[in-house]
Order: C-alpha cells, then structure tokens, then sequence
C-alpha cells in the first residue's frame, strides 16, 4: 500500500466539505453568467472532477498540461505548457483551477499568457495555498486549504509522478525521499 510513511495533512472528509463549500462560492459568484474552466494537469485532476460536479452553471472545460516541478522537491522556476493547447476564451469568464499555490511561477505564466488573449474576466481557484512560499502579488481568488511549507502529495498531487491516487492530502516523509531519491 501507498503512503504508509505519509501523515495526513487533510483528510477525505475535509476536502469533500471545503470543495462543496468552493463549489457553492463559485456557483453564486458567476449566476448567469458562462464559465469556462480551464484546469493545469496533471495536479488538478482529482480536485476537478469532484469541483465540476457542483457546479451546475454552463460551463466548457479545457485543459492545459502544464510542469514545473521535474521530480524534485521545488520548483525548477521554468514553467513548461504549449500555448498552442490554449482555448480560444476572447470575452469569456475564465476560472483557472490548480492543485497548489507554491511559489506562483505557474500561476503568474499561464495568467500573463491567458490574459493576452483578453477574456471577460480571469480568476484563479487552487486546493491548497502555501502562503509564506507565494511571492508578493500573486494570488487566488478561491483557496480551499492554507497549509504550511510541506512538500504534499494525494488527491491529485504527486512525488515523482506517484501517489496522486491517495484520496486525501499527505505530508511526503523523509524515508520516502531516501527511498525514491530525489532528481
Ligand atoms: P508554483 O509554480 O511554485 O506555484 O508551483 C505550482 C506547482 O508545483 C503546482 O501546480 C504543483 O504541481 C507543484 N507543487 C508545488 N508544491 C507541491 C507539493 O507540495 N506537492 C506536489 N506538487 C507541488
Ligand atoms: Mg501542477
């Protein structure tokens, strides 16, 4: 089994609560209003598919593979995405959706990218925040979890690609760094 080293940071019942509660905010905040979402894979995936389940405005989703991490432990600073996958979304409500808010290097990439492309509004929703590694200036408007400066995996997010299939949030522990190594 995975994760038997991992401590749980945030359990199945918390997300499952905080994401209804985001899903509400959401909901209420575009009433009327057309969504399109676009989420970074691979870590938003897990988060996605139970946000998008309750949000019943019309909404399009599109998805933008995008990496930064390149199986360390921070951010290499480069963040890699082929803007041609970018959706047409002139003069439509963009909501971006991550897993995590670290340094923001991604998220202020892909938002300068996106707002090129002059959408009605642009906002940014993330499961987790680490907030005393996020530089200045750069922010979500939707945040589920503020965690502290852990390197976390599950729901979605993963260590060397692994662990992304553990259903709630796990602090990565110093004997699984020993084993796997880092690159
Ligand atoms: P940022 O560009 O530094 O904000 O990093 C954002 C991206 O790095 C996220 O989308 C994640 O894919 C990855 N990341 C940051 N912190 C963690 C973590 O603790 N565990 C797993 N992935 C992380
Ligand atoms: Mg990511």
């Amino acid at each position: 089994m995975i994760g038997q080293n991992e401590k749980i940071l945030i359990t199945q019942e918390a997300i499952q609560k905080r994401v209804e509660a985001l899903a509400t905010e959401i909901t209420q905040d575009y009433e009327g209003k057309e969504l399109t979402i676009l989420a970074l894979m691979k870590g938003s995936v897990v988060f996605l598919a139970d946000l998008l389940r309750l949000i019943p405005i019309p909404l399009r989703l599109e998805v933008l593979p995008v990496s930064s991490y390149h199986g360390g432990l921070e951010t290499s600073g480069v963040v890699t995405f082929a803007t041609h996958f970018l959706p047409d979304i002139l003069n439509h409500h963009v909501l971006l959706i991550d897993d995590i808010l670290d340094s923001g290097t991604t998220l202020k990439a892909i938002t300068t990218c996106i707002l090129e492309k002059k959408p009605a509004s642009l906002r940014s929703c993330v499961l987790l925040h680490k907030k005393i590694k996020t530089q200045p200036g750069i922010k979500a408007e939707y945040v589920g979890f503020e965690i502290p400066d852990a390197f976390v995996v599950g729901y979605g997010l993963d260590y060397q690609e692994y662990y992304r299939n553990l259903p709630e949030i796990r602090v990565l522990s110093a004997e699984t760094i020993a084993l796997r190594g880092q690159k």
